[in-house]
């Protein structure tokens, strides 16, 4: 693992000037919008990369030269200068290989923009997860690259950082990829930023269906482990090159965890997989076994 220690250098910017923020900002690139603006050609359709629960995401060519990836968070998912900072600072100082890099924020009147190191070969999701429509190809020692990186991430942000993180949203859409296929985990800290009165993405807690821990969606507790169960499902899915809820296969398909879970269960019993054609039969076979 390659830990690179916490920088604590305190950043200019011509992007300062409201007391507010002098006094939250410790080691943060603050950006002017202008900036962000021109990075992104106005934000421009053409350089839209992406859309989640959080808001809109912008490839764009900073003033340094720098290709970066800006999220521009949503209406509701903005808040307070001192709390967003207070996250922001927290999230700007971690650094590790399999981490992505925060370079900065802009926090001017309403806006509230994180600026990303950018990575070239997109999501999980929309690789190997992504039905074929892509050049990538993922053989064995690529997928186990990719499980044993993102573990590493994921150690990190739960041990090495203090107070350690607990993401709450591991999922394959936030496993970015670099040039080399080298695994980032985006989004770390990012639920913090969640104000408590907005609901993320797709459930009550933060996170995401298919992915969430039961003791975590049921009763909202958690603990690093959630993490880990999520991060389970995510190599359910690396293995099997497929995502943990198809609704477009046969009921009997649609859940992958169900499908691991059965196979598992066949193993131990000593029954073959192909032996036992549908789901429904496998049911019927186990009702009477226990
Ligand atoms: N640093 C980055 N480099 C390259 N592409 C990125 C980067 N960050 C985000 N993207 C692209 O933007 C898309 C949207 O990202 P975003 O984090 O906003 O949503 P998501 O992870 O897909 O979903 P959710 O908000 O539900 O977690 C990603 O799937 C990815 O394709
Ligand atoms: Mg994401």
């Amino acid at each position: 693992m390659t830990c690179f220690p916490l920088l604590f250098s305190k950043s200019s910017s011509s992007a300062r000037h409201d007391p507010e923020i002098d006094e939250g900002i410790h080691n943060v690139k603050l950006y002017a919008y202008k900036q962000l603006r021109n990075a992104t050609e106005k934000f421009s359709p053409a350089n839209k990369i992406g859309e989640g629960g959080f808001g809109s995401v912008y490839k764009g060519r900073l003033k340094d030269g720098k290709v970066a990836a800006i999220k521009v968070l949503s209406a509701e998912s903005r808040q307070g200068v001192k709390e967003f900072l207070t996250e922001i600072n927290v999230i700007s100082e971690i650094e590790h290989e399999n981490l992505v890099k925060l370079y900065g924020c802009c926090v001017e009147k309403n806006n509230r923009i994180l600026v990303y190191n950018y990575l070239e070969n997109n999501s999980l999701s929309q690789t190997l997860l992504g039905g074929g429509h892509n050049s990538l190809y993922f053989d064995w020692g690529t997928r186990c690259k990719i499980c044993i990186g993102v573990a590493r991430g994921l150690a990190y942000l739960h041990e090495e950082v203090r107070p350690h993180i607990v993401h709450r949203d591991i999922k394959a859409s936030n496993i970015l990829l670099d040039k080399d296929l080298t695994p980032k985990i985006s989004d770390f800290g990012l639920a913090k930023l969640i104000p408590a009165n907005m609901t993320h993405v797709s459930t009550r807690v933060a996170g995401t269906l298919g992915y969430l821990a039961p003791e975590y969606a049921i009763g909202g507790k958690l603990t690093r482990k959630a993490d880990i169960y999520s991060f389970g499902v995510l190599l359910a899915e690396i293995i099997s090159g497929r995502c943990n809820i198809n609704s477009r296969l046969p009921i009997e398909e649609q859940f992958l965890l169900e499908r691991v879970c059965m196979s598992h269960i066949l193993h131990r019993i000593g029954v073959s997989f192909t032996s036992i054609n549908s789901y429904s039969q496998f049911c019927l076979f186990n009702l009477h076994l226990f």
